[in-house]
């Protein structure tokens, strides 16, 4: 089934930018290279701008409308979201070739993420504190930040971009985003949901189709020009880092959601088969393209060996292929991610062996998958791969390998696979196997990683708890749940003295004399 590629351009202010205005990027599907899923005219360095002013010119009528409104906005975003999961899921699976049945989930992640933040909007609490002199009070109010630069990844298209948008406009912030090239349907489906939902005014969401680097200089026009008060990445930490700066020279923080290696610790007491069931899911689920995917499995030496043939048997017996049947993973999301991942399959060095497939590299007809569904040549399809005997200063150890890939390593003393799991440098997230309290909390303590997993996969996390990374996977910022709102929001406090006279703060408060000599 081919379909008409659909015709996408930036919407700024409730206006669509025509079609010749700029160079035309072909989103196409890679499970069928052949098929464009979308033409997307790309917005230049000046459009990009443009659209942050605009944002920021709407800015103070959204702030206005009272925060409860605004949360029926998002609930009603939600049911829209809802009754048209299937037709985004669809989307999805066409555009960056999520196997469905998570794309359905990633779909469910928006959803959450509105049912958390729908009452949000009665709940955005300040305090009332006394104050140290009397006929005094003290405040505090969260105020919008004022216009959020959103940039986001396609390897969640859908899901991650809420956790920024939503909690953004709950605080009455505007938005300008820019979302991944090769998931422009994706996000175009999801602003019209968003846009259509919520009936939010013209500039309150605009969406910016551009590259890289007009973003960047975009970005840091917005950013002089002062229309730019927050920006939100998901992405690489290597872009993160310029981001950082670009965001630290104008006195701002941004909220970054990079990359990561994330270690899987299997101890001796552990569960084998629930821990191989984890491995599969963490490692090979989204063909390894989540930030949380596993990076290294640290299993206990005692254990190595009979996890290793359960992990090597689960891996050969899972289903790779097309993403709208039932498959653990489908293509990769674009012909980038294809292309570093062979850069990646290169660091595997003559002291490691090779589990898990029929072959290594790009699955196709003279080098096949058993199992396989769906036609391999069309598409990007990869064998899953399993790397046992890395060491702590492979290339493979100490990088993330986007992609379906998995190193293996072993340990003696749990202090050893701790300090294994914190080397690469990353801290998003991590799992631990074993039903030993003393062994989870002595992990949870030494392991750098924002998000920690007890006999559950790296992946996964839930909408309503803190996301985010330490090291080279954050900047410390975290999303989701109440914890976003810190990124979303600034707090201002007020002092009201009502006492008709001036009370110095330290200077007029009242003492009272104790006897600091008294004994029983
Ligand atoms: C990402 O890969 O950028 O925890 C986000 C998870 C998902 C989100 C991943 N809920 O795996």
């Amino acid at each position: 089934m081919s379909r008409t590629p659909e015709s996408i351009t930036s919407v700024i202010g409730g206006v669509a930018e025509p079609a010749d205005a700029g160079r035309v990027y072909r989103s196409l599907n890679p499970s069928r290279l052949s098929e464009t899923v979308a033409e997307v005219t790309l917005a230049d360095t000046e459009t990009f701008a443009r659209a942050c002013q605009v944002a920021t010119g709407a800015q103070q009528a959204w702030a206005d409308v009272p925060p409860p409104v605004r949360g029926r906005a998002i609930a009603t975003i939600g049911r829209l979201i809802e009754a048209n999961a299937e037709a985004l899921a669809r989307i999805v699976t066409a555009e960056i070739g999520k196997p469905y049945a998570e794309a359905l989930g990633e779909v469910r992640e928006i959803v959450d993420t509105c049912d958390f933040f729908l009452g949000e909007g009665r709940r955005l609490y300040g305090q009332t504190v006394p104050s140290e002199m009397p006929d005094k009070n003290l405040f505090t109010f969260r105020n919008p930040v004022g216009t959020v630069a959103v940039v986001t990844a396609g390897n969640f298209p859908v899901a991650v971009p809420s956790w920024y948008i939503v909690p953004a406009l709950l605080a009455g912030n505007t938005v300008v985003w820019k979302p991944a090239e090769y998931a422009a349907a994706s996000a175009q489906a999801f602003f019209e949901l968003f846009v259509r939902g919520g009936g939010l005014p013209d500039g309150v969401l605009n969406i910016v189709h551009a590259d890289g680097p007009a973003t960047f200089s975009g970005l840091e026009t917005a950013l002089q020009a002062g229309t730019v008060d927050k920006i939100g990445f998901t992405g690489s930490s290597a872009v993160g880092t310029r981001i950082g700066e670009l965001a630290g020279r104008h006195l701002q923080s941004a909220c970054l959601e990079l990359g990561g290696k994330n270690p899987m610790v299997v101890c001796p007491d552990a569960d084998l088969d629930l821990a191989v069931e984890g491995a599969l899911f963490a490692g090979f689920g989204t063909a390894g393209q989540r930030c949380t995917s596993l990076g290294t499995v640290i299993v206990h030496e005692s254990v190595h060996e009979e996890f290793l043939r359960r992990f090597d048997a689960a891996t050969r017996a899972a289903v790779v292929g097309d993403p709208t049947g039932e498959v653990l993973f489908g293509p990769m999301m674009d012909q980038k991610f294809a292309d570093s991942y062979e850069k990646y399959l290169g660091w595997i060095a003559p002291h490691h062996t090779i589990r898990g497939s029929t072959g290594t590299g790009r699955i196709t007809a003279s080098n096949p998958r058993e199992g396989f569904t769906g036609d391999a040549d069309a598409g990007l399809y990869y064998h899953p791969v399993i790397v046992d005997g890395v060491r702590s200063g492979d290339e493979l150890f100490m990088n993330e390998t986007f992609g379906p890939i998995v190193g293996v390593t072993t340990y003696t003393e749990l202090g050893e696979a701790i300090e294994l799991g914190n080397k690469p440098g990353y801290g998003l997230s991590c799992a631990i196997y074993t039903n030993d309290p003393k062994s989870v909390f002595t992990f949870r303590r030494g392991i750098s990683a924002g998000m920690v997993s007890v006999n559950n996969s790296t992946s996964g996390a839930e909408a309503h708890l803190p996301f985010g990374g330490n090291g080279k996977s954050g900047n410390g910022s975290r999303q989701s749940g109440i914890w976003v709102l810190d990124q979303m929001t600034r707090w201002q406090s007020m002092n009201w003295d009502y006492s008709g006279r001036l009370q110095k703060a330290q200077m007029d408060v009242a003492e009272l004399v104790p006897d600091l000599d008294f004994r029983l």
